[in-house]
C-alpha cells in the first residue's frame, strides 16, 4: 500500500462519523483533500463544511459542497483533519500546510476532533517535525529569540510563505517535546505569537492512522 493509498483508506473512514443533517469541519492537507473527495460522495446527507483554509474551501466548493462562515455556526459535531505528526496521547504537531490557526479554531468549536494520518505520522516523542508557529511579521526577530531563550531549538523562517491571515511561520527544528501542553502554553504566551502547532491542550480524540493491514483506530492512551 502506497502513503497515498493509506491516506485515503483513512479519509473514507472518517465518514463513519460525519454525523448526518450536520455541519462538518474540516482541514487542510492532503489527508484533509482526500477526505473532501470522499465527503463529497455523501454531501447531500451534510448541511454545510467550515473549512480550516482558503484552499479547503475552494476544494470544497469546487465539489458543491456549501462553505459556512464559522461565525454562523454555534455548533460543530465533528473536525476532520490531518497532522504532521502524533503521539499516543494524540497530542498533535500541526501546520505543514501553514493553517494551524484557523484549523485550532475550528477544532476548537467542535465536539470532536477525527484526526486521519498514515502510520508515519506516529512517534515516540514529538519534535522531529520542525514545529510551525504563525507569528504577527514585525514580530519576527523578537519572537525567534524568545522562542530560543525559553524553549531552545532553531526557528527558521519559512521562506516566501504567508498565511491566509497574513502572517509569517516561523518553524522551531531540533526540538524534543517531552511536554507538550506546557510547551503549548508557553508559547503561545510570547507577545506577537498568533498561535503555535501544538495541539495538545486540545488534542484529536481519536485518530485514524492507515497501516498495510488497514485503518487502525487508536485513542488516547
Ligand atoms: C496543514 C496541516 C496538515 O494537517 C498537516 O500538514 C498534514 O498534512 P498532510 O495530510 O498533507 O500530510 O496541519 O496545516
Amino acid at each position: 500500500m502506497t502513503q497515498d493509498e493509506m491516506k485515503k483508506a483513512v479519509a473514507e473512514a472518517a465518514l463513519q462519523y460525519v454525523v448526518p443533517g450536520e455541519i462538518i469541519g474540516v482541514g487542510t492537507g492532503s489527508t484533509a483533500n482526500f477526505f473532501i473527495d470522499a465527503l463529497a460522495s455523501i454531501k447531500g446527507q451534510i448541511k454545510g463544511a467550515v473549512a480550516s483554509s482558503e484552499a479547503t474551501a475552494e476544494r470544497l466548493r469546487g465539489h458543491g459542497i456549501e462553505v459556512m462562515d464559522l461565525n454562523s455556526v454555534n455548533s460543530m459535531s465533528i473536525y476532520v483533519d490531518g497532522a504532521d505528526e502524533s503521539n499516543n496521547q494524540l497530542h498533535l504537531i500541526k501546520g505543514g500546510g501553514g493553517a494551524l490557526t484557523r484549523e485550532k479554531i475550528v477544532a476548537a468549536v467542535a465536539d470532536k476532533f477525527i484526526c486521519i494520518a498514515d502510520e508515519s505520522k506516529l512517534v515516540g516523542v514529538m519534535g522531529e517535525f520542525p514545529l510551525p508557529v504563525e507569528v504577527i511579521p514585525m514580530a519576527q526577530s523578537y519572537v525567534a529569540r524568545e522562542i530560543i531563550k525559553q524553549i531552545g531549538g532553531q526557528p527558521i523562517l519559512r521562506e516566501g510563505f504567508t498565511t491566509d491571515n497574513g502572517n509569517i511561520i516561523l518553524d522551531i527544528k531540533n526540538l524534543q517535546i517531552t511536554e507538550p501542553a506546557k510547551t503549548e502554553q508557553i508559547l503561545n504566551n510570547i507577545v506577537g505569537v498568533v498561535t503555535n502547532g501544538l495541539f495538545a491542550l486540545r488534542p484529536a480524540d481519536t485518530l485514524l492512522l492507515g497501516t498495510p493491514n488497514g485503518v487502525r483506530t487508536v485513542n488516547p492512551a
